[in-house]
């Protein structure tokens, strides 16, 4: 389904939601997806690799509007890895550009929904200005929406981001008995994300690319062999029910 202007994203009833067969007491609070099988789905087509990564934002923003209707407070996905600029330069340079106007396109959209934009990744010198700007922007914009936190992982590494925490740890002077779980997680990137319950990967692979190491500690993984681009609603609504047969335990019983 083509995601839809001008409308506010009314959460899905109870009994809609029992319909689906997802409970409506057991909804994750954060859901993390790891975009990936935009390549392999235009290759399988004899198209442009390009093609895949455009046919994937409209799967991004399904995936958006059904987390809205599902009632998820937090959604996380990885846009770009601090791996992917080893990929050819003019795809690196597509994946840019295309962000860029990925973000400047949809944030009037996300704000019409309530959805407050985040991003986490290492803001250095590889991402263009006005990148950084228009991420600010958005930031900005949607501050203060309530429905939904939706967190672009851009230039992000869980690498990346723990030696971050730790450099800005150090450099605060910390004491070695000052450095506990809790610490670590108010230097990540998003300080106030909660961790994710569930971490769904598209595309077959069934590895985390580096992807909130720290975070994902006591995440249940979901790997889906959909390429992205084909990623529904309804893919996530099943995600959400397989989610809901999992038994947490945290190491305890
Ligand atoms: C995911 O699709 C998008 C990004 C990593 C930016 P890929 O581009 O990794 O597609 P495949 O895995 O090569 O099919
Ligand atoms: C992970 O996918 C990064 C994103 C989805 C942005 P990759 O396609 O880069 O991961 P690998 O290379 O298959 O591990
Ligand atoms: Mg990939």
């Amino acid at each position: 389904m083509r995601y839809r202007q001008g409308v506010t994203v009314q959460p899905l009833s109870a009994t809609s939601l029992k319909k689906l067969g997802i409970d409506p007491n057991a909804i994750p609070q954060h859901v993390a997806v790891i975009m990936d099988g935009n390549g392999r789905w235009a290759q399988q087509r004899n198209l442009p690799r390009t093609e895949g990564h455009l046919r994937g934002e409209e799967a991004l923003f399904e995936c958006v509007e059904g987390a809205l209707e599902l009632g998820i407070s937090w959604l996380t996905v990885f846009g770009f890895s601090t791996e992917n600029w080893n990929r050819p330069k003019n795809e690196v340079q597509f994946l840019i550009n295309f962000n860029r106007q990925t973000i400047r396109k949809r944030r009037d959209e996300l704000h019409e929904r309530n959805v407050k934009i985040e991003f986490i990744g290492r803001e250095d010198w590889r991402i263009p200005k006005g990148l950084l700007q228009d991420m600010n922007d958005a930031r900005e914009l949607t501050k203060q929406n309530k429905a939904m936190t939706f967190t672009v992982a851009f230039n992000y590494g869980g690498r990346a981001e723990l030696i971050d925490a730790f450099r800005a740890m150090t450099a605060d002077g910390l004491s070695p008995k000052q450095i506990t779980e809790k610490k670590i997680g108010q230097y990540l990137y998003g300080k106030k994300m909660p961790e994710p319950d569930l971490i769904i990967r598209t595309s077959g692979e069934q590895r985390l690319s580096n992807f909130l190491l720290w975070q994902s500690a006591y995440s249940e993984f979901l790997f889906l062999d959909t390429f992205w681009p084909d990623f529904t609603r309804t893919t996530l609504h099943k995600a959400v029910a397989e989610y809901q047969i999992r038994s947490r335990r945290f190491g305890a019983l």
